[in-house]
């Protein structure tokens, strides 16, 4: 029996990322462009039990982790019933999400095993996380990191770095971890639909570390053992709870030990974050037939870097990226 979650590279795909929802309670500038994005009617999206179905294809097929994502995935009505029926499968559950509202869902979450949540936080500083996501939710994000803390999740904060506005906030974010047992991922900004990217407004995992050695000296700085297929480069400040990392997906793709599929809110298939062509499994499953061969078809066809972008050059090129989606109906 062939094994249909490998690509032509030999990579498995064990990871899948369900977007659930195309809207969010924030409104981040690297995420979607000012306008708003055009949004699927309600009768496109999937609904809870073809989400289940769909999850449950996937992990006959040997997926193991199932991250939900969004726009923001706690804003869905029906949430709950996602998590416990995602629950009943043999998998990792996880969740990526701004946390504005997450105290609301502490029983949910810890009901339905998810012990893991990654939250989006770009700055530290009030008025830039206003002008970042356009939304004054600043402190309820920041006291449900430290909540979650002590509910005993274990939690990374994901904070994509932009030149010139949060670049000099990296030793503040590093500092959080010394009393606090999270981990701080920077994240290279990347180029989506409608996000205005711009190389000149990334900030590089080598810069990165060039801000951290102005802090730490080198004996302070411990490279960590990254997890098998992990997205980040894992470091700690010897002596503190917490850890920071870097994801580099532009400077330093991890495309070679790629393990995720990304399933969008209307049930799309896409083999790659950067992938401009997605196969529609919803429309398949509605009527009534088997989504196999179109998952084996698109994972088939998964190129090796960045959806075909594998130069930084190609990664510039405008017309290549915004074949692509916005990420807020990506759900990173
Ligand atoms: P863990 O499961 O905790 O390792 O989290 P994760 O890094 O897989 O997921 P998360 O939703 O926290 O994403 C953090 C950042 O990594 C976001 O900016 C994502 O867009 C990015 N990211 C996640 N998966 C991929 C990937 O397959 N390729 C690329 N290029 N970036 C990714
Ligand atoms: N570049 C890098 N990361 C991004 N995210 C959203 N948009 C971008 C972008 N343009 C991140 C968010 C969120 C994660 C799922 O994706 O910070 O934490
Ligand atoms: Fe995988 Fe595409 Fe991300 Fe590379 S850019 S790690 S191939 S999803």
């Amino acid at each position: 029996d062939k094994n249909i979650l490998q690509d032509s590279f030999g990579r498995n795909h064990a990871y899948l990322r369900i977007s659930l929802i195309e809207r969010c309670n924030l409104r981040c500038t690297y995420c979607m462009p000012e306008e708003g994005v055009k949004l699927s009617p309600k009768s496109h999206l999937m609904t809870y039990e073809e989400i289940y179905d769909i999850a449950k294809t996937f992990v006959k097929h040997g997926v193991t982790k199932i991250r939900l994502t969004g726009g923001e995935p706690l804003i869905r009505k029906d949430i709950p019933i996602i998590l416990e029926k995602l629950a009943t499968l043999p998998v990792e559950l996880s969740i990526t999400s701004n946390a504005v509202i997450i105290d609301k869902f502490i029983d949910v979450l810890k009901a339905n095993g998810v012990n893991k949540i990654n939250v989006s936080l770009d700055s530290l500083n009030e008025v830039k996380f206003q002008h970042i996501t356009r939304r004054h939710e600043f402190k309820k994000v920041y006291n449900n990191i430290l909540l979650l803390v002590n509910e005993g999740f274990k939690v990374k904060v994901n904070a994509v770095l932009m030149k010139g506005f949060n670049d000099n906030e990296i030793i503040d974010f590093i500092n959080l971890t010394k009393d606090l047992p999270i981990s701080v991922r920077f994240i290279e900004f990347m180029p989506f639909d409608g996000n205005k990217w711009d190389m000149s407004k990334m900030v590089s995992y080598a810069e990165v570390m060039e801000y951290v050695q102005t802090s730490f000296s080198k004996e302070q700085i411990e490279r960590l053992k990254d997890a098998p297929n992990d997205t980040s480069k894992n470091y700690k400040i010897k002596g503190y709870k917490g850890s920071f990392a870097i994801i580099s997906s532009v400077t330093n793709p991890f495309c070679d030990s790629c393990n995720r599929l990304r399933l969008t809110a209307n049930g799309q298939l896409k083999n790659c974050l950067f992938s401009a062509t997605e196969s529609d499994l919803l429309t398949t499953l509605r009527e009534g037939k088997s989504i196999e061969p179109i998952i084996q078809k698109a994972v088939g066809a998964k190129l090796k870097i960045r959806g075909g972008m594998d130069t930084l050059e190609k990664l510039q090129e405008p017309k290549l990226h915004n074949n692509n989606r916005s990420m807020i109906t990506i759900g990173g």
